[in-house]
Order: structure tokens, then sequence, then C-alpha cells
């Protein structure tokens, strides 16, 4: 294999054609919280990852993207009813990610809905670039199966590879420099009562997006050379967890691993830290409230904010100690 494959080759192999089929078209996908998480890359063009991941979708919160072809100079972006402008960071994301796809003479309306906060650290991207691989799709009727779909959402954003998915998705890193491997797979277990708090500490723009994020990362940190092993047995133990339904260790691993993550973060030069100090009280709560004997977790993404995880015979509990907490049960 080639060692600098371009998108464009990739893209080649995945779709059969680029004659679009409508001039309208719409998808439609939910986000996902990593409980073991994705943290660098180790090719950037296609985001291959360094290592697995595994999340949980949230039903409901997500993006509605509609794409339309026009007849104009730009490509248009509008993110909740507003038009951004072309040279706005998010524009030309999505003209970056689309230019492959371009039909000669017309141009990509693209209207997306999200409904969470983006930039928030609750991973609009991921549920952005997976409702946009699904809208391409329907544009050009490609008719292709989760995974080519899991592969073109990943190029986008490498967490979207997970939102083709609802309920428990598995993002396995993968081996091949194509990154034809480097696929999420949904995972068929449910968990009634499984819960998800999202706490919202902040939800403004984040100082580094996890893209430079990463990099300084893998760059910068010694400390980052334990992550990847450490990722790969944390997603593991997590996926038995699922299977046995064993809630606490499902927990511990998740609440270690978003700890992990962030302290090769700190341990990074020039410094990377999301957290506010509103973030460390919300912890110093949760551990509370753990020694109180309520089994409740969090995890953290690239942000101040904290996604809780708990069982449903606590929600009680939750809601009385964090106000303003808005509560998901994936499987009802
Ligand atoms: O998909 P990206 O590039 O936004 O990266 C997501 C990174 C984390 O949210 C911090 C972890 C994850 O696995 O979702």
């Amino acid at each position: 294999m080639n060692m600098n494959m371009t998108k464009q080759q990739i893209i080649n192999q995945l779709i059969p054609h680029l004659q679009p089929a409508k001039l309208q078209a719409k998808g439609e996908a939910d986000v996902n919280i990593a409980l073991s998480k994705y943290w660098g890359k180790r090719q950037t063009e296609l985001n291959l990852p360094t290592n697995s991941s595994l999340s949980i979708g949230l039903p409901g919160l997500g993006t509605k993207t509609q794409l339309t072809l026009i007849e104009a100079e730009h490509n248009q972006a509008w993110l909740n009813n507003q038009l951004l402008a072309p040279d706005n960071p998010f524009s030309q994301r999505l003209d970056n990610y689309l230019a492959p796809f371009q039909p000669s003479g017309l141009k990509f309306k693209l209207q997306t809905q999200n409904t969470v906060p983006t930039a928030a650290g609750l991973a609009s991207s991921a549920s952005g670039y997976a409702a946009l691989a699904l809208a391409l799709n329907d544009l050009f009727d490609w008719q292709l199966d989760p995974a080519s779909l899991s592969i073109l959402a990943r190029m986008g954003s490498g967490s979207a590879s997970r939102s083709i998915y609802q309920g428990f998705a598995l993002w396995h890193k993968g081996e091949r420099e194509d990154g034809m491997d480097s696929v999420a797979q949904g995972l068929s277990h449910t968990w009634p009562g499984f819960s998800i708090g999202l706490v919202k500490i902040d939800v403004n723009q984040k100082p580094i997006g996890s893209t430079a994020g990463m990099q300084q990362t893998v760059k910068h940190c010694e400390l980052y050379q334990a992550w990847p092993a450490q990722a790969e047995r944390q997603v593991k133990l997590i996926q038995q967890a699922i299977e046995q339904r064993d809630f606490t260790r499902l927990g511990e691993t998740a609440e270690h691993n978003a700890l992990s993550m962030h302290a090769t973060m700190m341990a990074t030069w020039p410094p990377i830290l999301y957290w506010q100090a509103e973030s460390v009280s919300a912890m110093q709560k949760i551990w509370q409230l753990r020694q109180q004997g309520i089994e409740v977790y969090f995890t953290m993404d690239a942000g101040p904010n904290l996604k809780l995880l708990f069982l449903a015979e606590n929600k009680k509990a939750i809601e009385t100690a964090f106000e303003n907490i808005t509560i998901i049960q994936p499987f009802g």
C-alpha cells in the first residue's frame, strides 16, 4: 500500500460514483460519549487513531442535516438557521470535507441543526459528520453499508465513526495505512437503566480544539507513550463489563480512562487543561456520593463538562445532587 494514500484515493475506493441522484437529501445522527477515549492520531489526513475506543450514543441529542445542490459561487453552511461566513473555521472544515464530492457546476448548501451546544465538549462534531456522511449517501444514493459510512464519517471527525450506530459502538483502531480497517462496529448489547447525566459547567467555545490538543499531546508529552496500551486494555475491560452488565467495572474503568487521558494533556508542554474549578468541584461531589454508597462515575472529553454514569436506581439521588442535570437513558 502506498505510504501517502490521500483522502481522494480512499474515497474512490469507498464510493461507487459521483453522480447525484437528487437535489436534496437528509441525514441524522446522535452524539456519542466515549467510555474509553480516542486520544491521538497516527495519521491526520484520514483521522487514523493510535488506539481503539468504545462509546455510548445519546438518543435525541445530535444533528439533523439537510444537503441541497445549488447554483452559487461558494458552498453555504447554515448552522442552527444562521448562515456562516465562508472564512469561518466551521465552514472551511466543511468545504475541505465536501471537496472530493463536489459535482461540477454545483455547490452544496448545508443546513445543520444541532440539539447539543456546538464546541462545548459535547461532541457535536461526532453527530455532525456522521449526519453529513448519511446525507451524502442519500444524495448520491450510494447505499453504503454501515462500515463504509463509518469510514466516511471518520474522515470528517474521528469520533463520528461511532455515531453511525446507536447504543454501544466500538471503533477498532485498525492497522492498515489506508484505514480501511479503522472502522466502528455497533455492539448489540442493551442495558436498560443505564444512565448518562450531562453536567454543564461551561458551554462556550473551548480554548483548544481536540485535533490540535491531540497533536500537541502526541508530540510533547512523555507520559503519552503509556496511553495507547492502557486505552486498548480498557476498551476490552469495558466491552466485557457491558457483556456481563458489570456496572462497577464499567464505571471504574471509564473514569480511570478519562482521568488518564486528561493527565496526558496536563503533562504536555505547553500544558492543556480543559477543566475549570467547577469541574473539579463536580468530581469531588461524585467521589463523596460514592463514599455514601451511591454508585456514580464520570467521564470527560475535550472540555470542562462532566458526563455522569449511573444506574436508574440512583436517578433521584443524582438529580438531587446536581441541579440542572440532563439525564439520558439510552435503552429506556
Ligand atoms: O472526533 P474528535 O476529533 O472531535 O475527537 C474526540 C476526542 C474525545 O472526545 C476527547 C474522545 C472521544 O473518543 O470521543
